[in-house]
């Protein structure tokens, strides 16, 4: 179970506190920071008081590839950080990135940040922060480094993968969640890159250009309600700059948005190597320096870091203020113990059955019916006799790899693992791999169409890895069609076998066009976690009907994209222009018009279902304007769930204003037959734009309209709303 911790107030912010949760025997003359009965603010006070200058600035570089030092004395332990957003990474050094060669760091893999958001459901985000939160404590891990809520603004990003999808009000909700979920544990989320942080290609120097109606309107949202509705305890800088300045040392976003404006109490930490300079680093907000010395794998160089002896010798100049080291290490303190680490904490847990299950329910509800004609899907596994898989990615691992986002873990069910599980001794399953990584060899394609046509229905999974220039950190990928011949071998299996079904197992989106209308059904299956494989079967088989629904439009060809149109990817001379400002994924699709391959918030069921009775109901409460009620009914044969979509439209705006924009969403499950009353209440800020001049959020009078759908290009219901008034939010000052 997890811990529920209070919120209580620190200044003027509501911070999720542990103290008064965990509760030490009262001792006479134990120090006040080790009182679990006494205030945050009165016990870092009284530890701060206790440190010395150099344990001071311990407490605010790395000594190891993830941890910062312990200072015994006081009874500080070492803090440990890790990776990742999709389960508790493998330990690695401590000093290289080399394993550890633990056998005690298996952890629950759980689908790709990509699939959870593909689930459209924020209680699975909380469900899923738990289980890495429970797994974290059982670690010994103090921070997670997650979750990413990037925008995914290009698909050709290496890591689109790890990222929730394009659309800034869908991560901001999942991303909540998932922080909530992992922070009732006593683990500090450390939501990350702050911010943009939109490619591989230059993302250690590249120079980010947008202005602010983009920052505010696209880029900061998630960042936003991660500190004001999560209190989420650490934020990560992105490697680049943004106008001009590193993003984790940077004046504007750091010590002027974050710090300021959003009064974030937690800590600001670097990316790994992401700082360069001790002056940027002490004046630019950052708090907490990660990484390593290039080429070093020499524990000493941690003292060399620029928030160490460079610091610390600034300091004793006179230099720098100790007032402004003594921020940092507040804030370090402030989440070590709001987040108990001097009380007794949960123990957590590993690998348990019950995480398998919430892993297995997110991959259930990720997955994302494409196309499914004439019901090729599900299949009914009494009238096969046999079925051949195809592709590498049936047998494929994706759990662990070199960077933050894998996972080592104690077993994958793969595809073709589930499939034949899943068909027992009903049906007769072969697999072929129908391509070789190192380049076409025509008898493995030979060898596929001829498995596929000697049986009832083939199955090909077909997609990409975490292979250089695909889904991997560091670059992005090369294209945004399938390596390896795949597209051909498709083509030859279809024609051998019309019954033939293409599973894609890859971050969003691939180009599809050459073989699209040839397939009877496709699904894109993400990285589906360890227990992928049986979601999949079960899908498949019509065990589970799909639910998942698009994050990230896919293109018809990459050049439809707004940051291959406007030719600014990947940069001019050092400089990536957001020249498309506010017209990121379908907000572009939109305003070009443009016929996307398969729109946001696309995905299709084995039921269907009806929209009716659309009301806008005044709404009470301080925020709450209005609230959308109508109807949805199950009109087929089996149970589904639905993700029902709002869209705000301004009619008459006095700026350009996208032509819609995601404001509310929710998911039901629906019996076949039953229909259900929906509610999606909306506040003056989803009808806002930012207006710089007005330092503040303005919701115009006029007139805008309320859609309601299935997709954002499968709009079913309407209804007009009027704004008497313009109301400005103005922005809090400093
Ligand atoms: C990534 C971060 C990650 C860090 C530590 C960096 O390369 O950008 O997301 O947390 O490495 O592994």
């Amino acid at each position: 179970m997890a811990m529920r911790i209070p919120a209580l107030c620190v200044g003027a912010i509501s911070f999720a506190l542990a103290c008064s949760t965990f509760s030490v025997p009262g001792q006479g003359n134990q120090p006040r920071y080790l009182d679990a009965s006494q205030p945050v603010e009165l016990r870092v006070d009284d530890l701060l008081a206790r440190m010395t200058l150099e344990e001071k600035i311990s407490l605010i570089h790395a000594d190891s590839k993830f941890s910062t030092a312990a200072i015994p004395r006081l009874g500080i332990p070492r803090r440990w950080v890790d990776d990742g957003p999709h389960g508790v990474r493998e330990d690695v050094g401590p000093y290289s990135w080399n394993s550890a060669g633990r056998t005690d760091d298996y952890a629950t893999w759980l689908p790709v940040l990509s699939a959870l958001g593909s689930t459209w459901n924020p209680g699975l985000a909380t469900a899923y922060g738990n289980v890495i939160g429970q797994e974290a404590r059982a670690r010994d891990k103090d921070v997670m480094l997650a979750p990413i809520v990037d925008i995914a603004r290009t698909p050709l990003c290496g890591r689109i993968y790890e990222y929730l999808g394009e659309d800034p009000y869908l991560n901001a909700r999942m991303g909540v969640n998932y922080i909530e979920g992992l922070q009732s544990n006593g683990v500090a989320a450390c939501v990350k890159h702050f911010v943009g942080n939109n490619q591989e290609s230059g993302r250690e120097s590249i120079n980010m250009d947008m202005d602010d109606r983009t920052l505010r309107e696209i880029y900061l949202p998630p960042f936003e309600a991660a500190v004001k509705e999560a209190h989420v305890w650490s934020v990560m800088g992105a490697y680049s700059k943004f106008r001009g300045e590193n993003c984790a040392c940077n004046d504007y976003l750091i010590n002027h948005l974050l710090k300021g404006e959003w009064k974030f109490p937690g800590f600001v930490m670097s990316d790994w190597g992401g700082t360069h300079g001790t002056r940027e680093a002490a004046l630019g907000g950052l708090d907490v320096e990660m990484g390593t010395l290039v080429g070093s794998e020499d524990p000493s160089a941690y003292s060399q870091f620029f928030l160490a002896q460079p610091f610390l010798d600034g300091i004793r100049t006179g230099e720098y203020p100790v007032s402004l080291l003594d921020d940092k290490v507040r804030r370090s303190l402030r989440v070590m113990i709001a987040t108990g680490v001097f009380d007794p904490r949960p123990a957590g847990s590993l690998n348990t059955p019950q995480h398998q299950a919430v892993a297995r329910r997110i991959a259930e509800e990720s997955m994302v019916l494409l196309k499914n004609d004439n019901h090729a899907l599900p299949l009914n596994l009494a009238g096969l006799k046999s079925v051949a898989v195809i592709g590498e990615n049936a047998v494929r691992h994706n759990a662990n790899g070199f960077f933050g986002a894998g996972v080592k873990t104690p077993y994958e069910i793969t595809p073709l693992d589930g499939i034949k599980q899943f068909a027992g001794d009903k049906a007769r399953v072969t697999y072929s791999a129908g391509y070789a990584r190192d380049g076409g060899d025509a008898n493995l394609v030979a060898e596929a169409v001829a498995a596929a046509k000697s049986a009832d229905v083939a199955i090909i999974v077909a997609g990409l890895s975490h292979t250089r220039y695909q889904d991997d950190e560091g670059w992005d990928r090369a294209s945004l069609s399938l390596p390896y011949g795949q597209d051909e071998l498709i083509k030859q299996v279809v024609q051998a076998n019309p019954r033939t079904i293409v599973v894609l197992v890859s971050g969003p989106a691939i180009e599809l066009g050459s073989w699209l209308a040839q397939v009877p059904a496709v699904l894109q299956a993400h990285y589906s976690g360890m227990e992928g494989g049986h979601a999949l079967a079960r899908i498949l088989f019509g065990e589970v009907n799909p639910s998942g629904k698009l994050t990230v439009t896919y293109p018809k060809q990459l050049s439809d994209s707004p940051a291959h149109a406007l030719g600014t990817y990947p940069g001019t001379s050092g400089t990536l222009f957001y020249k498309e400002g506010l017209l990121v994924g379908y907000r572009w699709f939109d305003a070009k018009n443009i016929e996307p391959e398969f729109p946001f918030g696309f995905g299709l069921s084995y039921t269907t279902f009806e929209y009716s009775n659309l009301k806008l109901v005044p709404a009470d409460g301080t925020n709450g304007i209005v609230t959308a009620q109508f109807e949805i009914k199950n009109t087929g044969k089996v149970a589904g769930a639905e993700v029902a979509q709002l869209y705000v439209h301004e009619k008459n705006p006095s700026v350009m204003r996208p032509e819609k924009e995601l404001k509310g969403f929710k998911k039901i499950l629906l019996q076949p037959g039953e229909t259900r009353t929906v509610s999606i209440p909306l506040d003056l800020r989803s009808l806002a734009f930012f207006d710089p001049a007005k330092a503040g959020w303005v919701a115009e009078a006029g007139d805008y309209q309320i859609e309601i759908g299935s997709s954002s290009r499968d709009l079913r219901l309407n209804e007009p709303f009027h704004l008497d008034q313009t109301r400005v939010a103005k922005l809090s000052s400093n």
